[in-house]
């Protein structure tokens, strides 16, 4: 079923089982002391020495003349590795996103975008807001994906035509003039998808709607902020996972550890198009290489540090459970399958999301209040495994006295 606008039921439950339309608390204060376990996100990471002294001897120039060698071999090396024509090294993923859809669609055209992915829910609506794009919002299943009918449905106008297919022979049967609606022009998905909990999208579902926008001549963008995890969890490379997209945003600031920036590939037309709108949006850099260059070194580790995060993911979920009173495993479990590098301890039947939060804050451990009835916590380089000790030594007294 196509949606355009919220559909939440009374009790802000949305149709898929697990995805809550409570609110984020993504910027809750958290009284962080230089001692905390910081599990809030993968983007609390502070640069490791060899990123610092990469940063400390990178080449620079200006950038916006072309001229930071760091920075271009890194747009260069992304493209590569992603099996795309070029990239663009961008302040953020939020800013990589709008600009490939701004890339994509005039104004007054149209994204087709879920409702939980982070480009609709958490970048503030700017697509419309500075781009004057619109969006059509679909469901989103638990696993992040969409419903591939969902998707056909909701593609409307196409060069100011709305085309009629036969659905018995898939092939287009007329087309009609229509000046109501904007025109789709791209489908955004998300790898791994954040809201459902860092799911790794079925590379089948991918393949199928690569395949549908080909078909109806649309492009696919995916905000791959987190592509790496997407590319360890299904064993395979980012060249793989990106080959179903046109574009891909990643971010170096999440589980990868760089301090700031992110990375936009894609056809050399599309990357020049980008490069001259974040210009616009203040974005043009100058001596970047000094981020560039913690980029780099992010880049050296990112299986082995991505490895690690997931291995740490799945054994905490498991302790987790383990240290769960029989008792309680209805009130408090963590989801153990199709892990990456987030854990969500599911919190109901009068345990309280707030109780568990607040009670691991004030053993200094920071996570995140993700909905009214999960906690997320984020594997990520800073976090060991002794503190994986004491996460759940901290746990098990939160359970005995329930
Ligand atoms: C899936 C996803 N996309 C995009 C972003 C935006 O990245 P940034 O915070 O660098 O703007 C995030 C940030 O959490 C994210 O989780």
């Amino acid at each position: 079923m196509t949606q355009t606008t919220n559909g939440i039921n009374g009790n802000g439950h949305s149709a898929s089982t697990d995805l809550l339309d409570t609110p984020s608390a993504y910027t809750q204060k958290s009284n962080k002391t230089h001692t905390s376990i910081d599990l809030r996100s993968d983007t609390v990471t502070v640069p490791s020495l060899e990123m610092r002294q990469a940063m400390a001897e990178a080449i620079v120039g200006d950038d916006v003349y072309g001229e930071d060698t760091t920075t271009v071999r890194l747009e260069q090396r992304c493209a590569e590795l992603f099996g795309k024509e070029a990239g663009l090294f961008v302040a953020s993923g939020t800013m990589g996103n709008l600009l490939a859809i701004m890339a994509h669609c005039q104004r007054g055209e149209e994204i087709i975008v879920g409702r939980y992915n982070h480009i609709h829910r958490w970048e503030q609506g700017n697509y419309a807001q500075l781009a004057g794009i619109s969006a059509t919002t679909l469901e989103v299943k638990p696993d992040g994906t969409m419903d591939l009918d969902d998707i056909e449905q909701a593609i409307r106008v196409q060069g100011g035509y709305i085309q009629i297919y036969d659905e018995s022979s898939d092939t287009e049967v007329t087309s009609i003039p229509d000046c109501h609606m904007p025109a789709s022009k791209l489908i955004c998905i998300e790898n791994t998808h954040n809201y459902t909990g860092g799911k790794a999208l079925p590379i089948d579902w991918m393949r199928s709607v690569k395949m549908l926008a080909e078909r109806r001549s649309l492009k696919v963008h995916m905000d791959g902020a987190r592509i790496y995890n997407a590319a360890i969890s299904c064993n395979t490379t980012v060249k793989q996972i990106a080959s179903f997209a046109d574009t891909v945003q990643m971010c170096f600031s999440k589980g990868l550890g760089a301090p700031v920036g992110s990375i936009l590939v894609g056809p050399k037309a599309f990357i020049d198009k980008a490069r001259h709108s974040r210009k616009a949006l203040g974005g043009g850099w100058r001596q970047s290489g000094v981020l560039a260059a913690a980029a780099h070194v992010a880049l050296d580790h990112a299986e082995a540090t991505i490895k690690a995060d997931h291995e740490r993911a799945k054994k905490l979920s498991k302790m987790i459970n383990e240290a769960t009173p029989e008792a309680l495993r209805t009130k408090v479990y963590a989801k153990e399958n199709d892990i990456t590098n987030m854990v969500l301890i599911h919190c109901e039947n009068g345990v309280s999301v707030q109780q568990l939060t607040d009670f691991f804050q004030k053993h200094d451990i920071l996570a995140m209040t993700f909905d009214a009835r999960r906690i997320r916590m984020v594997l990520n380089w800073n976090v060991n495994d002794e503190n994986l000790d004491t996460i759940v030594e901290v746990y098990k007294k939160f359970v005995a006295q329930l």
